[in-house]
């Protein structure tokens, strides 16, 4: 079972959008080991749930506070083989509530011990290094960094990846792979996107990452999004549907 964290603390760089078509792409494509998928929404502004036009009844925030168990959590077939622990914004009070609790970067990984039965999952997490994006970390072992085409979405993605560094410092047992820096919104002949793709290509932390051509710059996501469906749903032969399949074929080779 494959855990994959979508990661960067800028925030807008398409960290949801990117979560939200990997699940929904890997649940699509055959595989050997199963393809059954889980997505979690570790962010407590719930844009999961809004994209793909779900109403949650129970939550990403009762699954991690023990009131809800992983089967009552879960909402089945979304999508085809795709399950979803939704977030609601009920959840920013989590934050304060595992705040005092021993192990509290462990919590999600340790509630998910005895989940079975999926071939990956899927966490989008937070613009930002708090407890929540911890425990999406801790419960990972790859990592998709979505760098949109500014510079300060590569200093996020430095950023994210200093507090990696540091969690691994700390739980040496649980590595943290970087499978994929994704640039986004790419919008080739810009200087914006030249300078932004030099900036990954120049540091060693990014460029032996670096997914390309990356997710070109798509107005037909937003359209997506609006209607609640998932890019291959809403526009099969746009460029977005194109570059995100290529980036679900780059995953599944790694
Ligand atoms: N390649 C793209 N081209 C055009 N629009 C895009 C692209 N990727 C994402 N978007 C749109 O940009 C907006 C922000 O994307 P998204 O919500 O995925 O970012 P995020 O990193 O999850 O944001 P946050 O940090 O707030 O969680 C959304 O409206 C989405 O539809
Ligand atoms: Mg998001």
């Amino acid at each position: 079972m494959r855990r994959l964290a979508v990661i960067n603390m800028k925030g807008g760089v398409g960290k949801t959008t990117s979560a939200i078509h990997i699940a929904a792409g890997l649940a699509a494509s055959p595989g050997k080991s199963g393809k059954r998928v889980l997505l979690i929404d570790a962010d407590p502004q719930g844009n999961v749930s809004h994209t793909l036009g779900i109403r949650p009844t129970r939550t990403f925030e009762e699954f991690m506070g023990g009131e809800a168990t992983f089967e009552e959590a879960v909402l089945s077939n979304v999508r085809p083989n795709l399950d979803i622990i939704a977030s609601t914004p009920a959840a920013f009070a989590l934050e304060r509530r595992i705040a005092g609790e021993t192990q509290r970067e462990t919590i999600l990984s340790r509630r998910l011990r005895t989940v079975t039965g999926y071939s990956a999952i899927v966490m989008d997490t937070s613009p930002a290094m708090n407890l929540l994006t911890y425990n999406a970390l801790l419960a990972s072992e790859e990592l998709i960094i979505p760098v949109g085409m500014d510079m300060m979405a590569v200093i996020g993605a430095r950023q994210t990846l200093a507090g990696v560094a540091q969690l691994s410092d700390l739980w040496p047992d649980r590595p943290l792979k970087v499978l994929a820096v994704v640039p986004t919104f790419v919008h080739s002949g810009t200087y914006a996107t030249k300078a932004t793709l030099e900036a990954l290509d120049s540091d060693p932390a990014t460029s032996p990452f670096v997914f390309r051509p990356g997710i070109r710059q798509c107005i037909d996501l937003s359209y997506a999004t609006a209607s609640h469906q998932t890019i291959w749903e809403y526009a099969p032969r746009s460029r977005a549907a194109a570059d995100y399949t290529s980036l679900i074929r780059h995953i599944q080779r790694v």
